[in-house]
């Protein structure tokens, strides 16, 4: 079993990491920028009250985020067994629900994964990354309130999870293959923990 979660902020390598632990465990990576672009591109009723806020580096809402999450892992009543959500929950109230969404269901966490980079490198990161291939978020003075909101609202996150002994916290500078090294490496006792406490 492999319930786990990439807690870090932005450009610290979520989705890059995010795709390749989900492939290696073979699960879906479920990233809820990733779901909300496509809505935006799709132009649905959701894309269209996400956009503004997107585009302005502000959180979308939280319960339209919560229904979105909802409707992929609940799968039609038959919750997914296993998954790797990338920047899912990030408030306090997403972290609360999904906490006892998972009591309910059995799906609760076995890892927290947080990268940590030093915002410098991150700053740099997403500037590279907006210009040569432009998400409509990578400008600079979005990627400052981006990473203001992250403080703001995502990294109290860290204490919640902290709490519940399920934070694996990993140095995500280096190359990419060297992070998913450190991660692997980091998961081992949380996830041979989860299969004896099942
Ligand atoms: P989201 O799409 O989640 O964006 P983000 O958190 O700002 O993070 P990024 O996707 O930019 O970075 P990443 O950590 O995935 O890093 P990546 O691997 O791409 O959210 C976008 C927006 O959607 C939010 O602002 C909000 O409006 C909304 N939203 C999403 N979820 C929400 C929620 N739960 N609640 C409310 N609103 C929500 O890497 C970044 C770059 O660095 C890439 O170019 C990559 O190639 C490069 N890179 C990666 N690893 C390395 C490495 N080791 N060395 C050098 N370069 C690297
Ligand atoms: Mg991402």
């Amino acid at each position: 079993m492999f319930r786990a979660l990439l807690l870090a902020p932005p450009g610290a390598g979520k989705g890059t990491q995010g795709e390749r632990l989900a492939a290696r465990h073979g699960v879906p990576h479920l990233a809820t920028g990733d779901l909300l672009r496509d809505h935006v591109a799709r132009g649905t009723d959701l894309g269209r009250a996400a956009k503004e806020h997107m585009d302005a580096g502000r959180l979308v809402p939280d319960q339209l985020v919560i229904d979105m999450v909802l409707r992929r892992i609940g799968n039609d009543g038959k919750p997914l067994q296993d998954f790797l959500l990338d920047g899912f929950p990030r408030t306090l109230t997403q972290a609360r629900f999904a906490y006892e969404w998972g009591k309910q269901n059995h799906r609760t966490f076995h890892a927290v994964i947080m990268l940590e980079v030093p915002e410098d490198e991150l700053v740099r990161r997403l500037v590279q990354r907006g210009r040569d291939s432009g998400r409509s978020d990578d400008t600079e003075d979005v990627i400052r309130n981006r990473l203001h909101v992250y403080e703001e609202n995502t990294a109290p996150l860290v204490g919640f999870y902290e709490a519940r002994g399920i934070l694996l916290r990993v140095d995500g500078t280096g190359t990419v293959e060297e992070v998913t090294e450190r991660i692997e490496a980091g998961l081992v006792p949380l996830l041979e923990g989860s299969a004896t406490r099942g």
